[in-house]
């Protein structure tokens, strides 16, 4: 195995490169909540307002080559006209040395050329909407170095898909200047036709340094037939001070600076936005001078920086781990958690490889917000809210929204988007012990997708989506496939309408498990919910059980989908493990899941199913819409559906082969084996799928960041794995771990009080909790291993002691 191309530094949280032409950007993201933007370690990167759909501040160049262009570019040219870059791209120039590291909130980059190092670190600020580019130049040679500086960045047209198809158009409509007043570049896309032309921004490009020369229009800057590697303006020196009205607009600044022997510098490059520059030009003007004011100040710059470092602090504090494997423990302190928080603020939407119209998926943001609810229970509230306002009276909710964007959401029926809703209620009550939040009034959407029709609260938005399963079961009693479940691909085989899935089922019975225990929470009622549940187990016990495993569904003529006699897909993991989470059909569940690890485990991550249907032109290739053999649900490796069955082996108490999952598909670990050009995509995130075995790329990793495993990955690492899980009583500990650990320990907050748990395992068992005290005080442990809220309450620095065994 050649060496790998990066390290991490766990104590700083980092992840340092040494390579950077990598066979894919490697991104992370930086953000404010509202200002947003990608950076590769190359340099590559994009930035948008709200909503990379709607206010597109910089360009990207999707699926085009050269890859992973432009971004936020830094040129030094020197006194003998060499040209060069802290980050890889864009200027190729070899330099003497060269870093890049991505860290939670921020991205750094250092070269080093002739005695003159550069660091450019990147990050939002977070008190205005500014990118900040903050430079630092050191000169370490004997002698005094004068140089010149350029920032360079290429704006967009705001809105992403028309700039696409009707740029040569819309560029008209762009107008970019050097004001001088402000001592920045302004840029505003000024179309009528934008949909919220009135909060349209107004982009400023600006520096804290005396600027030398500007430029505004991209290829005046670039020159003709050349690129960002070798701009000619950058080449001869100076920049051309060329406004721009209609055009290809860029933010380009130049200074030049002169350092003594061992003197440094720092120059801050500042890429902001304002509300309302078609709306109200000078006021978007006056507050813009506002931000900019602020930024200059002595200090303001690292002031922003310490404050995005403590919004990371306390959002990872909440939960630590300390464990005796070093590649897990750095997934879930930090590279876990920070990609949950992306998938929660950006869905699939948006990454090197998503082109950001994708808005937010019903299904998947409520699963996102799983790794919310227990961190940041608040964030995740007001996403259910908004969820539940996606609901059709009917129970069933819309498939993909554009709250960002207003636009009116995608509305194709499937028979799972609504039953998610219940999992992100039920773990927000278990994290906070708070359910007044589900007494909120929220609006149902009306059938026109625009209006919204009547109001309940949110417990009877979760009550409709019941009503909703039950009116469409099939004629097992199994709820009907619809457009389709959970797995997107699985369509073909209900389009008829008959077409029942066992995964919806089990989803169902999980659903109505926990609206029981939260009804009683409420001292409510529940047994409406247990018969229900019965009904529904009953129908599983007489339909899915195949020998072996349990079937995926049966199709339109009511034939089983994923059984023993089948040629392909013969069987699916989801069905085997949901039917452990769902605590159905109890008997078979350890054989279920036996043949899962037999039949699907590649040793890289289980196959979603197998064997794949050979691909087109063969008759078979429609039933999974086309996909190759190996590819995402036909014979991939869905990592998304791994997270279950990890969850499921963890609920089994089969400690050793739930970390074996759960180890194998972590990215680092399958570089380790496959090599980064295989594997392809980041170290450090998850993917939505690797491709299977079926396929001669076996291990390819697709989809990198915006994917559901960043959440369940997450929830099943710290809750199920490790097992501290909230639950409505309490937090439960409940750990499955390899037999080999002596134990480990966990910093949790946990409803306001901060816990330390330390777990031992001196018998060496992968499951069960023998003993177990809370401040040196015994729990109980009849109705389980369960730390209630009476026993926190109260008290600062809670120490519970764990015996496993
Ligand atoms: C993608 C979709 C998700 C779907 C999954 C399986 O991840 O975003 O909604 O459930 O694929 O089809």
């Amino acid at each position: 195995m050649d060496k790998l191309p990066y390290q991490f530094h766990d104590d700083q949280r980092e992840i340092r490169f040494d390579r950077f032409d990598l066979p894919s950007p490697w991104i992370n993201y930086l953000s404010n909540g509202r200002l947003h933007a990608f950076v590769s370690q190359a340099g590559g990167g994009m930035c948008w307002w709200l909503s990379p759909m709607m206010f597109r501040v910089s360009r990207y160049r999707f699926y085009n080559m050269p890859i992973d262009s432009p971004g936020f570019y830094v040129y030094i040219r020197m006194a003998d006209g060499t040209v060069w870059s802290p980050t890889f791209h864009p200027s190729e120039t070899p330099v003497d040395l060269r870093e890049a590291a991505h860290a939670p909130g921020y991205s750094a980059f250092t070269a080093k050329k002739g005695g003159l190092t550069a660091t450019l670190k990147l990050f939002m600020a977070q008190d205005v909407d500014a990118l900040v580019w903050d430079l630092k130049l050191t000169n370490e040679r004997g002698e005094e170095i004068s140089c010149d500086v350029y920032a360079y960045v290429e704006l967009s047209q705001y809105l992403a898909r028309e700039e696409n198809i009707l740029g040569y158009y819309l560029k008209w409509n762009t107008r970019a200047v050097f004001d001088e007043d402000l001592q920045a570049i302004t840029y505003a896309y000024t179309a009528w036709m934008h949909p919220r032309k009135d909060e349209s921004p107004l982009v400023t490009f600006a520096s804290d340094a005396k600027i030398d020369s500007f430029c505004c229009n991209r290829d005046v800057f670039c020159g003709n037939y050349r690129d960002e590697s070798n701009p000619v303006q950058v080449q001869n020196g100076r920049l051309s001070n060329t406004n721009l009205q209609g055009g290809e607009p860029c933010g380009a600044l130049h200074t030049s600076v002169s350092l003594r022997a061992g003197e440094e510098t720092q120059v801050h490059f500042f890429l902001g936005v304002t509300e309302g520059a078609l709306s109200g030009y000078d006021k978007a003007v006056a507050s813009a001078k506002d931000t900019l004011t602020a930024l200059r100040k002595d200090g303001a710059v690292d002031r922003q920086f310490a404050k995005l470092q403590s919004w990371w602090k306390e959002h990872l504090v909440v939960y630590q781990c300390d464990i005796p494997d070093a590649e897990a423990q750095r997934m879930i302190n930090t590279w876990n958690p920070l990609q949950s928080v992306q998938t929660a603020r950006y869905s699939r939407s948006i990454s090197s490889d998503a082109s950001g119209v994708r808005g937010i998926g019903f299904r998947d943001t409520a699963q996102d917000m799983l790794a919310q609810a227990y961190r940041k229970p608040e964030w995740a509230t007001e996403m259910l809210c908004y969820l539940a306002s996606q609901q059709l009276e009917d129970g069933h909710a819309v498939h993909t929204a554009w709250p960002e964007e207003k636009r009116p959401p995608q509305d194709i029926t499937r028979s799972d988007d609504h039953i998610w809703m219940v999992y992100l209620a039920y773990a927000i009550a278990a994290e906070t012990g708070d359910l007044r939040f589900l007494d909120k009034e929220i609006p149902f959407l009306g059938t026109d997708l625009v209006t919204s029709a009547g109001s309940a609260t949110l417990w009877e938005h979760l009550l409709r989506g019941v009503d909703f399963t039950e009116k469409h079961l099939g004629e097992h009693g199994l709820p009907l496939i619809l457009f389709s479940d959970w797995n997107d691909h699985l369509g073909p085989f209900g389009r008829k309408g008959k077409g029942e899935s066992v995964m919806v089922s089990q989803q169902h019975i999980l659903a109505l498990r926990q609206l029981a225990a939260l009804a009683e929470a409420r001292g409510e009622r529940a047994d409406q919910f247990r018969t229900l549940m019965e009904k529904q187990e009953k129908a599983l016990e007489q339909t899915a059980w195949d020998g072996a495993w349990f079937l995926r569904g049966l199709d339109d003529e009511a034939k089983p989908i994923g059984t023993h006699t089948q040629e392909h897909a013969r069987i699916w993991l989801n069905a085997q493990s949901w039917m452990v989470i769902a605590d159905a059909c109890k008997e078979h569940q350890i054989e279920a899941m036996d043949s899962a690890a037999r039949e699907l485990d590649t040793g890289m991550g289980l196959l979603l199913n197998t064997p794949g249907y050979p691909g087109w032109p063969s008759k078979e290739a429609a039933m999974v819409n086309g996909l190759p053999a190996g590819y995402s649900e036909n014979g991939g490796v869905f990592c998304q559906a791994n997270c279950w069955a990890i969850m499921a082996e963890a609920l089994l108490g089969r400690g050793n082969r739930a970390w074996k999952y759960y180890k194998q598909i972590m990215p680092n670990e399958v570089i380790k084996k496959v090599g980064v050009e295989r594997y392809h995509a980041e170290a450090y995130a998850y993917c939505s799928t690797m491709l299977g075995k079926d396929n001669e790329k076996f291990g390819w990793g697709c989809v990198s960041q915006v994917t559901g495993t960043a959440a369940w990955m997450d929830v099943v690492a710290t809750q199920y794995l490790l097992g501290i899980r909230p639950t409505l009583k309490g937090l439960l500990i409940d750990p499955s771990i390899p037999a080999e650990w002596d134990g480990f320990t966990v910093e949790r907050t946990y409803r306001g009080c901060a816990l330390t748990i330390k777990v031992e395992n001196p018998d060496h068992v992968q499951h069960g909790v023998r003993e177990m005290t809370v401040n040196g005080n015994p729990l109980d442990l009849t109705h389980g291993a369960v730390i209630r809220e009476a026993v926190l309450s109260g008290r600062d620095g809670t120490d519970v002691e764990v015996l496993m065994g």
